[in-house]
């Protein structure tokens, strides 16, 4: 039996599928590689070229392939530009859905991990968060990915399939050998920029906005590892193996980093200086971010391995200088 990664070319999904085959599970790999690379899937899974919401070659790909559950990253994730796109994130994220649940309940196959987010929160009524609190999205990309939650929740009353939904917050970092990391284009996240700015690639960093209700009036956010979030893909999927109810979890560190406490610590373990400039507020970011935990470490055992903003930092450093140039340097 193998697990199908919807999105497994992609930056969380690619490091999950190498997790997975690296724990002796046999993976299958959907990807349309519109924001995927090949080059990041682990050879020793089996890679079907095509789009989500393309249901014959959907459905092909689980009539010939022994699938006993899926994993689900494809989707668009970038917030200013959903505000700016809205129906993409619809058409992609939402119908894409639509037709994954309508294949997998045909092919009778009954379990399913989401990418979910806390963008599905919105502006936090209070911190650190919970999966209990109230999700108002405060851009599209989050209500696509709320829209997609309720998908599954209505799926799972009529026709019984199971699901987590793992709601993470910030993730950064790379696999700490260097051989697949995050290679976005354009770039749109904090770290990754941060970085770049450090090896002189970018001239300065642009900082969005300083006048927010926080401790230096930047936003907070808080950062996990992505080989802690590929630990917690699995960890949702023997969860449901094991026969368990559909499930939501919060994924983070616990801990706030301000963007300007990013840029120190990218200055500590990198040694270098880090120009910038303050900008106007980008719109659809919410304040403050940080999750509480606990329940994924209660009913998951998620024991996070890489709980350091340093490490995540570390991490994704050793990947952008040894890949100046993302998948093309390989
Ligand atoms: N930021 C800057 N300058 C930049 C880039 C980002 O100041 O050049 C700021 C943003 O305004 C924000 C923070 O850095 O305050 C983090 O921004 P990212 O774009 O790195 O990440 P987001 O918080 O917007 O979104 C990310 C993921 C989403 C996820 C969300 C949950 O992209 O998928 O985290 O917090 F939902």
């Amino acid at each position: 039996m193998s697990i199908l990664v919807v999105g497994g070319a992609g930056y969380i999904g690619s490091h999950t599928v190498d997790w997975l085959i690296d724990n002796n599970y046999e993976v299958v790999v959907v990807d349309n590689l519109s924001t995927g690379h090949q080059k990041a899937i682990n050879q020793k899974a089996k890679f079907y070229e095509g789009d989500l919401r393309d249901r014959e070659f959907l459905n092909n790909v689980f009539q010939s392939e022994n699938i006993d559950g899926v994993i689900h990253f494809a989707a668009f994730s970038i917030v200013p530009e959903s505000m700016k796109s809205p129906l993409k994130y619809y058409d992609n994220n939402v119908y894409g859905m639509n037709v994954l649940l309508e294949v997998m309940h045909e092919n009778n196959v009954d379990k399913i991990v989401f990418s979910s987010t806390a963008a599905t929160f919105g502006e936090a009524k209070h911190i650190p968060i919970t999966e209990t609190d109230e999700q108002i999205p405060t851009n599209p990309y989050g209500e696509t990915k709320l829209a997609m939650e309720k998908m599954m929740h209505w799926a799972d009353l009529a026709y019984g399939i199971k699901f987590v939904a793992l709601r993470y917050f910030n993730v950064g970092g790379a696999k700490p050998t260097g051989e697949i990391g995050e290679d976005h284009h354009p770039e749109t996240h904090l770290i990754p920029i941060v970085l770049e700015v450090a090896r002189g690639q970018r001239d300065k960093l642009t900082i969005f906005g300083d006048d927010y209700d926080t401790k230096d009036g930047t936003n907070v956010r808080d950062y996990v590892h992505v080989m802690d979030l590929a630990e917690a893909h699995r960890l949702a999927f023997e969860y449901l193996q094991s026969g368990n109810e559909s499930n939501n979890f919060n994924l983070g560190s616990s801990t706030g980093f301000s963007n300007l406490e990013i840029v120190e610590a990218v200055k500590e373990v990198t040694g270098k200086d880090v120009p910038l400039e303050i900008g106007d507020r980008r719109p659809g970011d919410p304040s403050t971010l940080i999750a509480d935990s606990t329940k994924a470490k209660t009913v998951l055992n998620w024991q996070p391995q890489y709980d350091s903003i340093s490490k995540i930092i570390e991490d994704a450093w050793n990947w952008e200088t040894t890949h100046p140039n993302g998948y093309e340097d390989k």
